[in-house]
């Protein structure tokens, strides 16, 4: 549970709605939760549906694991609360982008279902959508990719607790797409994924402006 340290504070209502910055942007604001084993591919297919969207003239912003431990949560490791404080983090931070009109998109390997339960509840209570997208790559998949070199690390005993080979990664029991990279390009997934949110809605399939 987080330790809520602030008091004395008020909630101030603001002069504009979301609907209004929707109806600037002509699109639906929402959150698109990628989650899955380290290199599985989350990034690679959150950063190509950013691209996608934005030649479709959608507003999108990718919050990704790695550069947001850059920054906002430089200050977590990888312990299980770390992990669980970065998820509660990025959760808000989506919830606001999403409140903002941007389709926010997390790439997180968000390795707990209760955290990423949370994200899905902090959408929900405020109407917000939200779609969890797992990237469902083997771990020997993952490992045999290792772009960073962490799996070799990890298997040489140099890095401790790391997803996949000695910290655990719950998969999600109900996620709204399931994706396998072993067996679809990029482009293949972004297709797939867009066709995903036009049909549930999420996504208007008309370019802005039009
Ligand atoms: S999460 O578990 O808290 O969701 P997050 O997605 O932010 O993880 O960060 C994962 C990235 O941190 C990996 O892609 C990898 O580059 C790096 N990393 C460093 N140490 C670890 C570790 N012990 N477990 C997993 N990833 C790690």
């Amino acid at each position: 549970m987080t330790l809520v340290k602030a008091t004395n504070i008020t909630w101030h209502s603001t002069h504009v709605e979301r609907k209004d910055r929707e109806d600037l942007l002509k699109q639906r604001g929402c959150t698109i939760w990628f989650t899955g084993l380290p290199s599985s591919g989350k990034s690679t297919t959150a950063f190509s549906l950013e691209h996608e969207l934005i030649k479709r003239g959608r507003l999108a912003y990718v919050l990704d694991g790695d550069n947001v431990r850059h920054g906002l949560n430089k200050n977590l490791g990888f312990s299980l609360e770390d992990r669980t404080e970065n998820i509660r983090r990025i959760a808000e931070v989506a919830k606001l982008f999403a409140d903002s009109g941007a389709i926010a998109m997390t790439s997180f390997i968000s390795p707990y279902r209760r955290d990423r339960d949370l994200a899905r509840g902090l959408h929900a209570e405020t109407g917000l959508p939200f779609a969890e997208i797992f990237i469902d790559t083997p771990v020997e998949v993952c490992e045999a990719r290792d772009p960073k070199g962490l799996y070799q690390k990890a298997r040489r005993g140099e890095l401790k607790g790391f997803t996949g080979i000695d910290d655990p990664y719950e998969p999600p029991l109900n996620p709204e797409l399931v994706l396998k990279t072993e067996r679809h390009s990029p482009s293949e997934l972004v297709s797939e994924i867009l066709a995903f949110l036009v049909e549930k809605g999420i996504l208007n399939d008309k370019p802005a402006g039009t």
